[in-house]
């Protein structure tokens, strides 16, 4: 799929109701989007998927904990320390870059030039790009001149740029809690909802029971003040996570390790319809490991505009746990009552962003069906936000009663829509743009004998089957 394509995608989430710039009767806000109808549905399905594949385990439980937590959380998770991008400035024209992004749009002789002055060794690929990022944050003062000097294009004005020197750029969004912003506590919006899990663990752990290895979840809204925001919903400031931290032995955290790796990647092929050679593994080199992070893995999946992160697995070790008994002075050990033994776990974290397998799901989904000149959206059956559109061939002749008691007995088991507005083969085409998997026409012949059509989404293939099969039908061609 080409840029060209997620400008389609774009197009066509906004036309159907899926997803819809936000604030746009003022202009826009940028990097924000709303969800429409459809939209809702969509992420629904899948963050239930997600839910239930993790609850369903017997030992995996879930949490909702809040956005706003004690200040202290994100001092001692370091987060108010590390959680930076680097970035820089081009004095000619004011624009400001992460310096990542500013480099991933480089020839790569200029990569090449950096990487010389740098005495370091290109890879040409992303890990170089995190190495001279952090080395250019480390040694700003070394490597003052180096972006200018290596002949860094500033990709706004297409000219070599006149660069400020590294600076961080804490990525929390800050407010004060309380009537005063003088007297009222620094609050952040939580960048990462795995802070919550942490600090509740042995509450959850105590309240249910649990027996290490074990694992809580939470779905819940996360917020990151982005530099780069683009590529849709890709990358925006307010945007939903689904993680799950799994609490082990500290010697079997290789073992979990390999084992979630395998358990995640799976889910994507299983259950949200992603094809294997759309999906890879990207491990992180030392230099761009988290703070937290002994090991790290994304699976990246292969977007229009190139391959990108959809989610993270991190070995986080017992890090976030010791840093929070410091700081709060709080014991947070496991106790092992059969062994009698106290230790940190260490936390296997899964990790994924809501709103980037949305955009994954569609952009598998897309397809321009030239042959028949419209454009489907082969969403799986369960994410199809409507699973049937009943259409009453004729808006007369007792044909609309007839649709909307099938209407009735259908929407008692899947979600569907009724339709009578303009000819049935647009409104097949209208749908098949949204994804619904099934269209169903009561005609005249319906009246007679209890019969109607059934027409596939993907094949177009159409059926004449009696009415009190319709259901049968559909849980055995659906896709
Ligand atoms: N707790 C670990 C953590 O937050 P991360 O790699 O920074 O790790 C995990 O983020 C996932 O969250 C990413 O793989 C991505 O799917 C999603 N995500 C992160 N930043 C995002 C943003 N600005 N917009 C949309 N999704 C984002």
């Amino acid at each position: 799929m080409s840029k060209k394509h997620l400008d389609k995608v774009i197009s066509l989430c906004k036309r159907k109701g899926f997803v819809f710039p936000n604030s746009e009767i003022y202009g826009g806000l940028k990097a924000s989007y709303d969800y429409g109808p459809l939209g809702v549905d969509l992420k629904k399905s899948i963050s239930d998927k997600w839910w239930n594949e993790m609850t369903r385990n017997v030992n995996i439980v879930g949490l909702d904990s809040s956005i706003m937590v004690h200040p202290n959380v994100w001092e001692a998770s370091g987060h108010i320390a590390s959680f930076n991008d680097p970035m820089t400035d081009n004095k000619d024209n004011k624009k400001r870059y992460r310096i990542d992004d500013l480099l991933s749009q480089q020839k790569s002789k200029v990569i090449d030039r950096l990487c010389n002055i740098m005495s370091i060794k290109n890879n040409g690929n992303g890990n170089t790009i995190d190495k001279i990022s952090n080395i250019l944050l480390s040694k700003s003062d070394q490597f003052n001149d180096a972006l200018e000097s290596a002949g860094v294009v500033d990709p706004f004005s297409g000219s070599i740029g006149k660069w400020t020197a590294a600076t961080q750029f804490n990525l929390m969004f800050k407010t004060s809690a309380g009537p005063s912003e003088k007297t009222g506590k620094s609050i952040y919006l939580r960048p990462e909802t795995a802070q919550g899990i942490y600090i509740n663990y042995l509450l959850v752990q105590n309240a249910m029971r649990l027996k290490i290895p074990f694992g809580i979840a939470q779905i819940g809204k996360a917020f990151r003040n982005e530099i780069v925001a683009r590529n849709f919903i890709f990358r925006t400031r307010e945007f939903e996570q689904m993680e799950m931290q799994y609490f082990v032995h500290p010697s079997e955290d290789d073992k979990n390790m390999t084992f979630w790796k395998e358990k995640r990647i799976n889910f994507y092929t299983s259950e949200l319809g992603i094809s294997q050679e759309n999906l890879k593994f990207h491990q992180h080199s030392e230099d761009a490991l988290a703070h937290y992070a002994k090991d790290a893995f994304d699976i990246e999946y292969n977007f229009p505009f190139g391959w990108g992160e959809v989610e993270g697995i991190h070995n986080r070790t017992d890090f976030d746990l010791k840093e929070h008994e410091k700081l709060s002075g709080k014991n947070m050990m496991y106790f092992d009552q059969i062994k009698n033994e106290k230790y940190h776990p260490y936390i296997i974290e899964t990790s994924t962003g809501l709103n980037r397998l949305f955009l994954m799901v569609l952009c598998e989904a897309y397809f321009e069906d030239e042959a028949n000149n419209r454009t489907v959206l082969k969403l799986p059956f369960d994410l199809a936000p409507n699973k049937a559109v009943i259409c009453p061939l004729l808006k007369k002749d007792g044909l609309p009663e007839k649709a909307h008691n099938i209407f009735d007995m259908i929407s008692i088991h899947h979600k569907c829509l009724y339709d009578e507005q303009g000819s049935i083969g647009k409104r097949y085409y209208r749908q098949d743009e949204a994804g619904t998997a099934f269209g169903i026409t009561i005609d005249h012949e319906s009246l007679e004998n209890d019969t109607v059509t059934i027409r596939e989404r993907d094949s177009m293939k159409q059926h004449r089957i009696s009415s009190d099969r319709i259901l049968k039908f559909i849980s055995e061609n659906k896709i």
